[in-house]
């Protein structure tokens, strides 16, 4: 196991009404007025935001408001939240909602103490993040893992660049987390976070370092969970239960809990990065669709090892030990089928309206200003534009 740093200070508030402690937590931290910042519209129709302001209401706390971020949140709205937490003088952010909202938050946080532009935190300029408002979130998506991770993902407009900025600041101070929120989830978004989290599983998994024991037995555990959780959430959008254990399981697979002391590969979520900006999928679609891609092209350079335990483990394949590759394979057929008949996510690019002259493109913009993308398979241009490939029909 490899030396690590961990630090995860997020308060937790988890359960049914946890919002109505929203008010609560803020004054914990200290603050006294929050910017507000929520997306599309979800939290004003379900009632949500008007339980967060009467608990902040209930506490003395004063606020702004701003919506309007988008999935795959942009840059413009991150400038506008800047200006408007300079102009009122916000000593906290709070993002209402899924990944986006969150992420559009983070950026806004840290923006709004720099004294520059937010985007030096994207394209290399400036290295991890060092000081920021403090964040709180109230999760309405079980997917990123955004409300304890150290990462803000934001698209620039200009050249429509997908980037992440992290650093420690970023983990929010406090996340409220009722999972009967995301009750109301559109089928494709809970599978579509559902997606996510395993990835952030496998992203881990899949890794050279040696003797990791625990680590490998946590992303088991959070794997199996969304196997099974997902599954059930699926066919039971209101099941409590359910949505509670995935909720709690988006959490862990990617505050790094599982992922410390280990190389980590990250090179589907780079690549993943392009499909949503140029096809409007979800992020967590988008790594359906490139996930199997990518097993099959890491197991036939890097070794089958790890793709055999995923699928003796994860799904249950019976080794074959005369023909090891047979049985990641198999792994990687049952992964598709999950993604197919379970999540009913799409498997190809051509289905979310991508088409094999794209490709070049695709592999162009993923290395713009960003050249060093990934561990277990070193993608280069040409090896990212061979997995495009295979995942387009
Ligand atoms: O915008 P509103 O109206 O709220 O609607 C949203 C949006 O249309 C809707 N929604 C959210 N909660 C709902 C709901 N609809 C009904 N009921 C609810 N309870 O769902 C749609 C998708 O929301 P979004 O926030 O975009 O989804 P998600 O949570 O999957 O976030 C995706 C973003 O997070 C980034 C992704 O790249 C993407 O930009 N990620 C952030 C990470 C991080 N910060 O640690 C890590 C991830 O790997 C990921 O990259
Ligand atoms: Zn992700």
């Amino acid at each position: 196991m490899d030396n690590f740093t961990f630090y995860s200070p997020t308060w937790f508030q988890f359960g049914k009404d946890a919002e109505a402690l929203t008010g609560a937590c803020v004054k914990k931290f200290g603050g006294k007025k929050a910017l507000l910042h929520y997306g599309g519209g979800s939290v004003v129709r379900s009632g949500l935001l008007d339980r967060v302001k009467k608990s902040l209401d209930a506490e003395g706390i004063s606020y702004v408001e701003l919506g309007g971020a988008k999935p795959n949140p942009l840059s413009g709205k991150v400038y506008e939240g800047i200006e408007l937490a300079r102009k009122e003088k916000v000593d906290f952010v709070i993002g209402i909602g899924g990944g986006s909202a969150i992420d559009s938050s983070k950026a806004i946080a840290f923006g709004a103490l720099y004294d520059g532009d937010f985007w030096d935190f994207y394209d290399g300029t400036q290295g991890q993040v060092q000081e920021s408002l403090p964040i709180g979130v109230v999760l309405t998506l079980a997917a990123t893992g955004s409300e304890a991770s150290t990462d803000a993902v934001i698209t620039n407009e200009n050249g429509m660049y997908k980037r992440c900025a992290d650093g420690d600041v970023l983990r929010p101070k406090f996340a409220i987390m009722n999972p009967e929120l995301t009750c109301t989830l559109p089928p494709y978004q809970t599978a579509s976070g559902a997606f996510d989290m395993l990835s952030h599983c496998m992203e881990r998994y899949f890794s050279h370092t040696p003797e990791v024991e625990f680590t490998d037995r946590l992303l088991e555990a959070c794997m199996l969970t969304i196997l099974k959780e997902g599954k059930r959430a699926m066919l039971e959008p209101d099941n409590y239960d359910a949505r509670a254990n995935l909720m709690w399981c988006g959490t862990i697979s990617h505050n790094n809990v599982t992922g410390v002391g280990r190389a980590q590969d990250w090179g589907t979520h780079h690549m993943e990065n392009e499909l949503s900006t140029h096809y409007g999928c979800s992020h967590g679609a988008g790594l359906a669709i490139l996930t199997p891609s990518w097993m099959k092209y890491a197991m036939k350079t890097q070794g089958t090892e790890r793709f055999v335990m995923f699928a003796t483990r994860i799904f249950g394949c019976q080794m074959d030990y005369e023909h090891p590759e047979a049985t990641a394979l198999e792994g990687i057929e049952r992964l598709q089928v999950f993604i197919k008949d379970v999540l009913k996510l799409p498997t190809t690019i051509s289905e979310i309206g991508g088409k094999m002259e794209d490709v070049p493109e695709l592999a162009r913009s993923m290395f713009h200003g960003a050249p060093n993308h990934s561990n277990l398979v070193k993608l280069t241009p040409e090896i990212a534009e061979e997995i495009y490939r295979a995942a387009m029909e």
